[in-house]
């Protein structure tokens, strides 16, 4: 052997060893960085962009399915999704379907909400919002409980 060869055998050896420490310095740096923030990974994987909308609207549909809607007691009907987006944030659905109104009740419902609750201007949303609610949730509207029949006495 020529030291010429042997020096080219000694720079394919370094070239070789300094590969090895690269990717192991790499497969590290990425081992901990995966650790530390997992959404790396799958946003390498996923196309996010596409599917964070898909997902969020997702979440809305599942979260009214048919059977949720009528456990809480709502009715299917124009304006039901108004009343789902608007109305359900601070409270839960049944306050609203517990209660009866005439429409100009349910004005005043919301213009106290609006005063001392922080809700919002429902603008033109609220027309079909309040058709909605003194529609099925009005004082004479189906499903309502009777008042009771209380025999008074007075007494003495
Ligand atoms: C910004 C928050 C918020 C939003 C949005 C909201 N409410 Fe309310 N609402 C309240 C609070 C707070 C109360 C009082 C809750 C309690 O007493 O526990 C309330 C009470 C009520 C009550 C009971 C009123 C009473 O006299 O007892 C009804 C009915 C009602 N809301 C209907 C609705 C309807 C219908 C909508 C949508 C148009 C709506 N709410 C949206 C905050 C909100």
């Amino acid at each position: 052997m020529q030291s010429n060869d042997i020096r080219k055998l000694l720079t394919a050896v370094a070239a070789l060893g300094l590969m090895m420490v690269f990717l192991i310095v790499s497969a590290i740096g990425l081992i901990v960085m995966v650790q530390f923030q997992p959404e790396i990974l799958t946003n390498w994987f996923a196309d996010s962009k596409e599917e964070v909308p898909a997902v969020e609207v997702q979440v809305v549909d599942e979260e009214w399915t048919d059977e949720k809607i009528e456990e809480v007691g709502l009715v299917q009907g124009e304006g039901l999704q108004l009343v789902l987006a608007n109305c359900t944030n601070c409270h839960s659905a049944k306050l609203v379907t517990q209660n009866r109104f005439t429409r100009e009740g349910w004005i005043q419902v919301i213009r106290w909400m609006q005063e001392t609750q922080g809700f919002w201007d429902l603008g033109s949303n609220e027309d079909p919002i309040v058709d909605y609610l003194s529609t099925h949730f009005a004082p004479e509207a189906k499903g309502r409980r009777k008042p009771l029949e209380v025999e008074w006495y007075s007494l003495e």
